[in-house]
């Protein structure tokens, strides 16, 4: 059987989506992922032109084989974007990178991460930067409340991070602007025929941002923060450097970008729809709503659905032999809490690339979202909304025509 033998042409309203990426922005995937997981958990999708994996095993199989990198072999960095200050930052991400140049950073950021508390000084920088974040969508984007949440689901994640890890007040809009300009150019260069502005955007952008991030490192950010502790310890740590260091910072951004506002967007759809939520019965100043809220978009609404790898060498993957240069889809929203051997969605991914960001990004879109419910706006009629961002990827609600 096909992966296309699964589309279920004939029911109009519920039908299934034609393929993997298409399901990103279906109204409900979530059926669709699941008869994938049971019925073809690896198989070709000529319509995708790439192997797609579906369902906690063959998931595992996927994300911890040794012949799939998360790059083309021998193209870290896009050809779009090579032989600039975007393409030199992207290849030294942990994300892009396999092997020793993933091994020499990866474990030291997740544990400086690890650091990053939720305690009461957090919050209130949190809380803050949400109130920024409101108060330029409003100036971006004007007063309709659609508009000013689909700049705000951005913004705020972006605010949120800088402020928790201690970027001062003062930077926090260049900072959004430029994270967009270089997560634009990431997008661009996956394109045949990349737009050469969007480019030269992003590494104007790129080389902006590792200079703040250097500066950060150095001494400008606040004192006491958590950029000032990583810079003293990186500095007492020979085998950190300093350069692949600044450009992880600036990764911790643009990973936080479309993710978080897929987090914070879906959850507002999810309180829009709640009827009880929205009605006058519920408190406003309750941070235990948005608490809620948010763990169950990452449990049944994941923002990141999907993930790729490539084949670096021959390989047999569930049964299946694959060669180099083949491209599997890793569906991670096919893996939800029922299905998983631990019991957790694998929203976050799992083996060696696992996102180290789970715990700050869940604080942050709890706060975002809590910020939308203290703000007042009449969410219900934003209730029957179904429209999404056009991506392949990420799932993130989108509220204006
Ligand atoms: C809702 C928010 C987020 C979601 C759903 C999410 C999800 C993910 C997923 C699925 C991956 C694995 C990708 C793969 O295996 O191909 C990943 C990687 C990563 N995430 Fe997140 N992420 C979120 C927010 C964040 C935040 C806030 C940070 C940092 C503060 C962060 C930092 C990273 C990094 C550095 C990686 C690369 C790890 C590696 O390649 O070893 N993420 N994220």
């Amino acid at each position: 059987m096909s992966v296309a033998t699964l589309v279920s042409p004939t029911q109009s309203h519920n039908r299934f989506p034609a393929n993997a990426t298409e399901a990103v922005t279906h109204p409900d995937p979530y059926p669709y992922y699941a008869s994938l997981a049971a019925r073809l958990p690896f198989g070709f999708d000529a319509s995708l032109g790439m192997w797609v994996a579906a369902g906690p095993e063959a998931l595992a199989e996927v994300l911890g084989h040794q012949a799939c990198g998360v790059r083309p072999a021998g193209a870290v960095v896009p050809a779009a974007l090579a032989d600039g200050p975007a393409g030199e930052w992207f290849g030294a991400l942990v994300r892009m990178n396999d092997g020793p140049a993933h091994a020499a950073m990866k474990p030291w950021l997740q544990a400086q991460l690890a650091t990053l508390h939720a305690d009461r000084d957090a919050l209130v920088r949190l809380h803050d930067a949400s109130q920024a974040a409101c108060a330029d969508a409003y100036l971006a984007r004007g007063d309709a409340p659609a508009a000013r949440l689909d700049d705000f689901v951005f913004r705020q994640p972006i605010y949120g991070l800088a402020a928790w890890l201690g970027v001062p007040a003062a930077q926090w809009t260049e900072v959004h602007e430029d994270v967009q300009r270089l997560v634009a150019a990431m997008a661009e260069a996956g394109k045949p025929s990349p737009r050469a502005d969007v480019l030269t955007h992003g590494h104007r952008a790129a080389t902006a941002m590792r200079l703040r991030a250097a500066r950060w490192l150095d001494n400008d950010a606040a004192p006491d923060t958590w950029l000032r502790e990583v810079a003293r310890r990186a500095a007492s740590n020979d085998s950190v450097d300093f350069d692949a260091l600044t450009a992880n910072v600036v990764g911790l951004f643009t990973q936080t970008h479309d993710a978080c506002a897929g987090l914070v967007a879906n959850s507002v759809r999810r309180l829009a729809r709640d009827a009880h939520v929205a009605s006058v019965a519920s408190d406003p100043a309750d941070l235990s709503v948005a608490i809620k809220t948010v763990s169950d978009v990452i449990r049944f609404d994941p923002p990141v659905q999907n993930t790729r790898r490539f084949l670096h060498a021959p390989a047999v993957i569930c049964e299946q032999a694959l060669a180099p240069g083949d491209v599997i889809l890793a569906v991670l929203a096919s893996a939800p809490p029922s299905a998983t051997p631990d019991g957790v969605a694998w929203t976050f991914g799992t083996g060696v690339h696992a996102c180290p960001g789970r715990s700050p990004a869940s604080t942050i879109a709890a706060i975002g979202v809590h910020a939308i419910r203290q703000a007042g706006d009449d969410l219900s009629s934003l209730a029957d909304g179904t429209a999404y961002h056009p991506l392949g990827n990420i799932r993130i609600a989108r509220f204006s025509a």
